[in-house]
């Protein structure tokens, strides 16, 4: 059975009241019950994680190494710009990953267009809103793992 992991980033715990203008007023539990009904469907486990804490973050990737993790879907958030560590995390796990964005990061603050993860991931989903998980969702229940 596929086991996939989401994980969210800081501030993504306020979805629904934070920037709505930006992020939309979809809330974090909305998004994560809309995952959980898409992967259960197919008969996928999917689990989902947010933190604030960097090290919370690592820790859970780390953790993803040994506990039957076979994607893993992320939203660094402002982490994105900023953590080579929780690259280096993506990095030595060695599981496929997808990127997400809820806004469009290339419409924003120059700084957004700059992060430490698209060059190791699958793809990047960035600007469709809660949307941008569904589709690394369906991505991730059809994606073949190397053996
Ligand atoms: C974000 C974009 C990041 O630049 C920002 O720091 C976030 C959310 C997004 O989902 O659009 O917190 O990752």
């Amino acid at each position: 059975m596929k086991n996939i992991l989401v994980l969210h980033g800081p501030n993504l715990n306020l979805l629904g009241s934070r920037e709505p203008d930006v992020y939309g007023r979809v809330t974090l539990s909305e998004i994560n019950d809309r995952l959980m009904s898409l992967a259960g469907k197919s008969g996928a486990n999917l689990f989902c994680f947010q933190s604030n804490s960097e090290s919370e973050l690592l820790e859970r990737v780390q953790q993803a190494r040994t506990d039957g993790t076979q994607f893993i879907i992320i939203n660094p958030a402002a982490f994105t710009h900023t953590s080579i560590a929780l690259r280096d995390a993506l990095a030595a796990v060695a599981i496929p990953f997808i990127e997400v964005h809820l806004s469009n990061v290339f419409a924003r603050e120059a700084f957004r267009k700059e992060s430490f993860f698209s060059d190791l991931a699958i793809g990047v989903i960035s600007g469709l809103g809660a949307a941008s998980y569904e589709l690394a969702v369906q991505f991730a229940l059809n994606h073949k793992n190397q053996a």
